[in-house]
């Protein structure tokens, strides 16, 4: 499997990190080894047809400042001059106009090559288009990491809970606003919360896209379209984000044993993120960065499920459920 990596922060260095890590189970499994045959960051790329050494990659990058030597301008120009099976997308997020990802995937469907992303812009934006190519190209086109990081939301919908009919998912998908509320919980206002939220590096330090619940917005689109079928994008949701939470409000849910969340709601009618009062001890009361999701089917009933909502390794871990159930495939 010869893999291109666009993006290479965070998750692309976590990813080429378990690339490494994983060479025996892929040489036991598959009878071959995951080569990434080029990497990108903003400007510079590397690439070698008969693989680079993922560790190395990530040592240039964190020493050099770049992943190789070669310098580009378009992106779709470096993906053209390389042999590769799968694209793996983690470039930044942009929910305005999907961004450099969005021309990414759509190049590397068009060219009938498999696409791996947690890339939420094009996801959020144009989901239906993206599985239309990837349908009409016999691609496969996997995003389990865009949703919830390391929590298996997306897979458990399509593939465990397959045969069932999903009514409805409830959950916590932004880490740093769950933060901001546990901290508010124990006492701090909001605007202190935040700023230690900003210290420990969980808010950016312009914190809207978070806090404003923009974030969460983008993860109920892409369960909307690809658990429940709809054709919904980011302008559909309806959001509340946390920013007017007073500490008022959360004492007076604490005296009646609840806690504020900011809770992300779909089904076939409902698009919503918004603060809800939850039961303290409720799966979805939980504290802490972590993620959390409700999902309510008509035979298994609610099934809850938590996990880290980010992180470089978790978000990997994502990316190689997504890269071993395209292997599997392609066995
Ligand atoms: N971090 C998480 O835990 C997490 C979890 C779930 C989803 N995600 C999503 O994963 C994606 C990557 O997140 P991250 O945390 O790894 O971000 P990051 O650390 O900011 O890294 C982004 C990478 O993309 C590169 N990049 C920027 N513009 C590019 C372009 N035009 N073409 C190719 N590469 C470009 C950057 O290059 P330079 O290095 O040159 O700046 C950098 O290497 C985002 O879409 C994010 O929303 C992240």
């Amino acid at each position: 499997m010869r893999v291109l990596i666009s993006g290479f922060g965070t998750v692309g260095q976590g990813f080429a990190e378990v690339v490494a890590s994983r060479q025996d189970f892929f040489r036991e499994r598959y009878g071959k080894e995951v080569r990434i045959v080029c990497a990108m960051d903003s400007k510079t790329y590397a690439s070698d047809p008969d693989g680079l050494d993922p560790l190395e990659l990530v040592s240039v990058k964190n020493t050099a400042g770049r992943v190789g030597r070669n310098t580009y301008e378009d992106s779709v120009k470096v993906m053209d001059s390389v042999d590769y099976d799968l694209l793996v997308e983690v470039s930044p997020t942009d929910v305005l106009t999907g961004g450099v990802g969005l021309t990414n995937i759509v190049h590397a469907l068009e060219c009938g090559k498999d696409v791996i992303t947690v890339n939420k812009g094009p996801l959020a934006l144009k989901f239906p288009e993206l599985i239309g190519l990837a349908r009409k190209n016999r691609c496969k086109f996997r995003f389990e990491g865009s949703v919830g990081g390391a929590m298996p939301i997306i897979n458990l919908c399509h593939e465990n809970l397959m045969g069932e009919r999903i009514k409805s998912i409830r959950g916590i998908f932004n880490g740093t606003c769950n933060y901001i509320l546990s901290k508010m919980d124990s006492g701090q206002p909001f605007e202190q919360a935040l700023r230690e939220a900003q210290q420990m590096g969980y808010a950016e330090s312009d914190p809207a896209n978070d806090i404003e619940g923009y974030d969460a917005a983008c993860k109920v689109v892409i369960l909307a379209n690809s658990v429940f079928g709809r054709n919904v994008t980011f302008s559909d949701v309806n959001v509340t984000g946390i920013s007017s939470i007073t500490s008022e409000a959360v004492a007076l849910a604490a005296a009646n044993n609840m806690v504020i969340r900011l809770i992300g709601e779909v089904s076939d009618s409902k698009l919503e993120v918004s603060p809800r009062l939850i039961p303290k001890g409720h799966p979805l009361g939980i504290s802490g960065t972590l993620n959390a999701a409700q999902i309510l089917s008509d035979l298994a009933g609610p099934i809850a499920i938590t996990g880290r909502g980010a992180g470089r390794k978790e978000t990997a871990s994502a990316i190689l459920s997504d890269l071993i159930a395209i292997m599997d495939a392609r066995k």
